[in-house]
């Protein structure tokens, strides 16, 4: 099949290269040049493991392409995946639409034949209605014109391999059973014939599909989160603890690691989506639990922040403070809301030097920071350090050898905010190491 996928973004960028790789021809639009450019030449503009190697076979091999033309994009398929960004709005929990209406208003009058329009964005529920009408007024094909919802669920760091073998497919209709399903239901062939669940639904429920399943990934995630805290006061084990609520099936040990809490272009974002959108629905409380997982989240960075204190004094003023981890999280060179990011930025307010090291996420670090301080390697990075803190879980950090490292620290004091170092070897090496929520 040929498609367009409007939105050349980290979602946008890995479904092209997807459904490339399932086959099909792929023409990806983007407003941004450079980033048109990048991706013609089969280079991702950020980093995900294996998606370079997908987008340098398939614009070799001329299944996938990238184009700034709407007009081109228009002429190429009449299947529009839309997967722009739709980020908060600022100072407010709100989701930023102009994207999404914009791609959607600009793509409209060349629509001048039967199309489907499937959107993947995130969105608060309600929009699929007023896209509709949008296009219905706008598109010379008009009624032809028939939107679905898809959301998308990858994660990053495995994106591919979330979008080629989803744990589900979900498409909502306005009228099920219309071409618009017949589209989707041959574009996606491959993943159907796999064996991936797909649930076929109205446009509300999918739509509200994304965002609930965001908030109860954080609230998840809170919720360990909030028990690390009764450990703390009790003595017990959060890690243990999260074991052996894990082996309940109906509970689950994925996705419930305790540590630094959630950052990322998502969770928090859907979260406050979520919940402003309830609230503005008339339903706020429905989601009083979700603000708690907000607020069980804020405490896990300024707990991280406490502690460094507690370990090197309340006045932080020329301590050296080193940091392992920029990215939100392991796997990634994103930064947005980065927990790790966030604590390092605090505690270079309150006068400690922060030094930062990361594998992949420097750069972007460098530009938002540019008050602290970075190290390329982690292990020179603790040189002199009165304090480290492990704040992002790369396995390149936890592989490190802490007896040659507790010599180059001017103290060997360390805080395990991800609970992944083995922190009985850390100790034998010579270094003290706090834990949140462990003993
Ligand atoms: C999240 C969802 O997991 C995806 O399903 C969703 O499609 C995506 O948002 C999105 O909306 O596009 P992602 O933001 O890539 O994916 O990251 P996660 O792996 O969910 O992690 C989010 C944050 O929670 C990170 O800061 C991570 O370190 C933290 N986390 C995750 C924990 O603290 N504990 C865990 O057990 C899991």
């Amino acid at each position: 099949m040929k498609m367009t996928v409007v939105g050349c973004g980290y979602l946008g960028a890995t479904h092209a290269a997807c459904m490339a790789e399932l086959g099909h021809e792929v023409l990806g639009l983007d407003s941004d040049p450079d980033r048109i450019a990048l991706l013609a030449t089969g280079k991702a503009p950020f980093y995900e493991r294996d998606l370079d190697g997908l987008l340098a076979e398939h614009t070799a091999s001329g299944r996938l392409k990238f184009t700034t033309s709407v007009e081109e994009a228009a002429a190429f398929a009449d299947l529009y995946f839309v997967g722009v960004g739709t980020p908060q709005q600022p100072g407010s929990g709100s989701y930023d639409l102009s994207q999404l209406f914009g791609a959607v208003r600009t793509l409209a009058p060349h629509l001048t034949a039967p199309a489907v329009i499937a959107v993947k964005s995130t969105v608060p529920v309600g929009t699929a209605p007023q896209l509709a009408e949008l296009v219905r007024a706008t598109a010379p094909a008009g009624d032809l014109v028939e939107i679905a919802w898809n959301p998308e669920f990858l994660r990053e760091s495995s994106a591919i391999e979330d979008t080629l073998r989803p744990d589900r497919l979900v498409l909502g209709f306005d009228t099920p059973g219309t071409r618009a399903e017949t589209v989707l239901r041959q574009a996606y062939a491959p993943v159907i014939a796999s064996g991936t669940p797909m649930i076929v639904t109205d446009w509300a429920t999918a739509e509200l599909a994304k965002g609930a399943a965001n908030s109860f990934l954080a609230a998840k995630i809170s919720f360990i989160n909030a028990m690390a805290e009764v450990c703390e006061k009790s003595g017990a084990n959060v890690s243990g603890l999260a074991d052996i609520l894990g082996h309940d099936v109906r509970i689950g040990r994925r996705g419930m690691q305790p540590g630094i809490g959630f950052g990322g272009g998502c969770l928090p974002k859907d979260l406050g989506g979520f919940i402003a959108r309830a609230e503005a629905l008339g339903a706020g409380e429905a989601v009083g639990m979700l603000r708690e997982a907000e607020s069980v989240n804020a405490r896990r960075r300024r707990r991280v922040v406490d502690l460094a204190r507690e370990e090197l004094g309340t006045d932080l003023r020329g301590k050296r403070i080193t940091v392992w981890g920029a990215a939100f999280k392991a796997g990634t060179d994103d930064i947005r809301d980065s927990p790790a990011l966030a604590v390092a930025g605090a505690l270079h307010a309150l006068g400690a030097r922060v030094t930062v090291t990361d594998p992949q996420a420097l750069d972007n670090a460098r530009k938002l920071h540019p008050e602290l301080d970075y190290a390329e390697d982690p292990a020179a990075a603790v040189d002199g350090a009165d304090l480290l803190l492990h704040l992002t879980e790369w396995p390149a950090f936890a592989h490190l050898d802490p007896g040659p490292l507790a010599a180059r620290a001017r103290t060997p004091k360390a805080v395990d905010a991800r609970g992944t170092l083995d922190t009985g070897r850390w100790r034998a090496a010579g270094w003290t190491v706090r834990a949140p929520g462990r003993p």
